[in-house]
């Protein structure tokens, strides 16, 4: 059985990870959604991925840009490739473009990771990317029972759906060793990331952010900074209002899950690290006003703030006095275990 894994922007790579290595014959095509070395190829490098067989270097562009442009590059990989069956993951323009090949092709099958989760939120590029991948996937792979509810309130069928975990926390358990024993410097920081365009784009929104954040007593900021906001920063003029963080590169995986760990706060508008953070019972503060993952809201680990200030800095002096958790029994480090045994025997 031959597989092909498509892997485009930063959180794809950190859910291919894992399973890579499991698949017997497969070959991973990038797309080159992301390209600068700290957002794409050490994560190749420090999580042992393997080297893609293809890079169609789509590079930078509007949605319509890139997602044209990977269908025409990705369609004739897969008439050369042949694979049985092709895997997607997550919500970016690259899942998207890929599904849509492979969904008009005969005899290829497409399998979608992280399916059925859902913001509710068709405003963001990522929802339409959700739903329609999941609509044409024949294999449809849940991290939550929630994803799973979604996906049969929508009409899809029960036999294509796989409760099988959430598969970023595999990487967590096999680095667990490496995590535990990295000590951090006291004192504690508060972890921040911002790349989503409505935080970023406008700059009313990103400065009233930034300042509200930059003036957070006793935070101790650290700021691994995206390129599209440290470009926005730059363009408005807001250096100002980073002057109390530490502005630094985008981390490598181990960087950023060791620094998360110990974080004493998360402040993100990303939709992994939710996870990720409600994983270690880290407070998470989420600058959106939905999540696609509903189940981190339920012990209070994660709250949505949206862009609002007073909201923002009320929660981060009450988040840090308390640590919720959550438990999931899949996060057992086997969900890449369970999604291969179903594509090789299903
Ligand atoms: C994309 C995903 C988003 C995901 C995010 C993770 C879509 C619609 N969006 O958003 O869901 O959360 O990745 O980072 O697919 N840039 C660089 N170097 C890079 C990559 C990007 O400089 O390697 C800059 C470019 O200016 C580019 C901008 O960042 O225009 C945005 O990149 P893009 O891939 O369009 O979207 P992201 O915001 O990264």
């Amino acid at each position: 059985m031959k597989f092909i894994t498509v892997v485009g922007a930063r959180p794809n790579f950190v859910k291919i990870a894992p399973l890579v290595k499991y698949l017997p014959d497969n070959i991973i095509v990038h797309t080159g959604q992301h390209y600068d070395y700290n957002m794409s190829k050490v994560f190749f490098e420090g999580m042992d991925i393997p080297e893609p067989t293809y890079n169609l270097n789509v590079g930078s562009g509007t949605h319509t840009e890139q997602t044209s442009t990977i269908m025409s590059l990705f369609e004739p990989i897969c008439v050369k490739e042949k694979p049985d069956i092709v895997i997607v993951v997550g919500d970016v323009n690259s899942t998207l473009a890929c599904s849509l090949v492979v969904s008009k092709m005969d005899n290829v099958k497409l399998a979608h990771i992280e399916s059925g989760e859902r913001s509710f939120d068709r405003s963001m590029p990522e929802e339409i990317n959700r739903v329609i991948t999941d609509h044409i996937s024949d294999y449809l792979f849940c991290s939550t029972k929630d994803a799973m509810y979604n996906l049969l309130h929508e009409g899809i069928s029960n036999d294509k759906i796989y409760h099988v975990g959430n598969i970023v926390i595999d990487n967590i358990v096999k680095y667990k060793d490496i995590i535990d024993n990295t000590i951090k410097p006291s004192p504690q920081h508060t972890l921040f990331t911002l790349h989503r365009p409505f935080n970023t784009d406008n700059r009313e929104q990103l400065k009233n952010i930034l300042q509200c954040i930059n003036e957070l007593e006793n935070a101790n900021i650290l700021f691994p900074i995206h390129p599209r906001t440290r470009a926005k920063i730059d363009k408005y003029g807001l250096q100002e209002h980073t002057s109390n963080m530490k502005v630094i590169e985008p981390l490598n995986y181990l960087e950023f899950i060791t620094s998360l760990k110990n974080a004493k706060c998360m402040i993100t508008d990303s939709g992994g690290i939710q996870v990720e953070s409600a994983y270690f019972g880290v407070p998470c503060i989420t600058l959106r006003d939905n999540t696609e993952h509903i189940f981190t809201l339920k012990s209070g680990v994660n709250v949505l703030v949206g862009s609002d200030i007073e909201k923002i800095q009320s929660e981060f002096y009450k988040s840090i006095k308390i640590k919720k958790r959550i438990y999931d029994s899949l996060w057992d480090g086997k969900v890449s275990e369970r999604i291969k045994e179903i594509l090789i025997n299903v």
